[in-house]
């Protein structure tokens, strides 16, 4: 009893004292949430404490929306899951604190890759704390269902495709995919970078080069994808990831293109890399790694600014290195830091962390690291009405994809 009353007088104390910081974030998903309450933990210890402002939806199309809502109306939440190019478009319109100004960012040069720091950095200026590495372009096979039917690792498309058609005779659903414009695009991508190559796909997809986006190569590209939707199942339209990942959980799929994330989930769900599920690259992909940053921004507050030291403590603790290695080994990235104590990470991580340091890398533009949301927001979905839409042509489809991104940019 006495116990319990102390336990309780401590926690009034830690209540009273803590500082709220109000997060936008879209981690709703299982594997998700057991990382954002380790982030929530790490910053209870420092006395801040988390007051979630959680947007369900994918790749966060509508929490990024919700969030131009709250910062039109004068009133953005402190802190802001915002990645890639959209770091450019908030500091541009004057939103945004500069890290610098929050704390020491001196040793950043030493202890993040380059490519992070490019991510974070507008005008010469840190604008954002990065968290993790996710990677995209993964292919997961279920184990169960390929040691059933005795499949080899899907190393080429002709392979992948023979390998589908034995699942799906099998009577299991050979692609697990929930079929929204944002998983769409992501299948796109992955097929895309590995039939281009990263050269192709950089100048495509970043630089939205005419000549390239409308080439036959480009063609051929979209052809292909269309025939993966063959392998989807029609009843899982409108799902999302997670709902997608379940069917490899439940051994009712035996294949699913998506970013390491849904490793996070399964592994929060009891699974084992490898001994459930297996991680390879994508098709002729040996060696090319799209990647995803997640990073936080701050944002310039005109009434109840947040307290200096309370902005200060969440900075650091996203790049402490306990929490880098608690964060992003529940949530299937791997460290933004460099030199974690990798240990505790399974072989997927491990794959993600030597392809990182010696693939050839390039942004996820499905993902938001090659352009702004709004552009990609469109894109996705021109690349699903296609996906989707039997009658649809993949030379106009270029053509049109390369008209909208000239108007929008333009
Ligand atoms: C985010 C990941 C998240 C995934 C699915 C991506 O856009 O970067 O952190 O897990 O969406 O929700």
């Amino acid at each position: 009893m006495k116990c319990l009353t102390l336990l309780l007088a401590l926690l009034c104390i830690a209540n009273v004292y803590a500082s709220d910081i109000e997060v936008l974030h879209w981690w709703t998903a299982k594997g998700e949430t057991e990382a954002q309450a380790i982030l929530e933990k790490a910053l209870l210890e420092e006395n801040i404490k988390w007051n979630n402002f959680a947007i369900v939806g994918e790749g966060g199309e509508s929490a990024v929306r919700v969030l131009h809502m709250r910062a039109l109306s004068g009133n953005p939440p402190d802190v802001a899951q915002i990645k890639g190019p959209d770091i450019g478009e908030w500091t541009r319109i004057g939103m945004l604190e500069e890290i610098g100004q929050i704390t020491d960012t001196s040793l950043w040069p030493q202890i993040l890759p380059q490519i992070v720091r490019e991510t974070v950095t507008v005008d010469g200026k840190y604008m954002a704390v990065p968290i993790n590495i996710h990677r995209v372009n993964w292919l997961w096979l279920n184990k169960a269902i390929f040691d059933q039917l005795s499949l080899p690792v899907p190393t080429t498309w002709d392979s992948f495709f023979d390998i589908a058609d034995k699942i799906k005779a099998a009577g299991y659903i050979a692609i697990a995919h929930g079929g929204t414009d944002w998983q769409d695009a992501l299948l796109f991508e992955s097929m895309a970078l590995s039939l281009l190559g990263a050269e192709k796909y950089k100048q495509a997809f970043v630089e939205h080069d005419k000549a390239v986006l409308t080439s036959p190569e480009m063609i051929h590209v979209f052809e292909q994808f269309k025939r993966l939707h063959q392998y989807t199942d029609s009843s899982m339209r409108g799902k999302d990831w997670y709902q997608a990942s379940q069917l490899i959980s439940n051994n009712k799929a035996g294949m699913q293109f998506m970013g390491d994330w849904a490793k996070g989930m399964w592994n929060a769900q009891g699974k084992t890399a490898m001994v459930d599920y297996i991680c390879v690259d994508v098709p002729e992909s040996k060696g090319l790694f799209s990647y995803n940053i997640d990073s936080f921004v701050f944002f310039e507050k005109n009434g109840s600014k947040t307290p200096r030291e309370i902005q200060r403590g969440f900075a650091d603790t996203l790049l402490s290195e306990k929490f880098q290695a608690d964060f992003n080994l529940a949530k299937g990235s791997i460290p933004v830091r460099k030199g974690i104590n990798m240990v505790k990470f399974d072989q997927c991580s491990h794959k993600s962390f030597a392809d990182f340091n010696s693939g050839e890398l390039v942004p996820s533009f499905t993902q938001n690291l090659a352009s702004t949301s709004y552009l990609q927001n469109i894109m996705i979905k021109i690349i699903s009405n296609y996906f989707n839409n039997p009658a649809a042509d993949a030379t106009n489809t270029v053509n049109y994809l390369s008209l909208a991104i000239r108007a929008i940019k333009e």
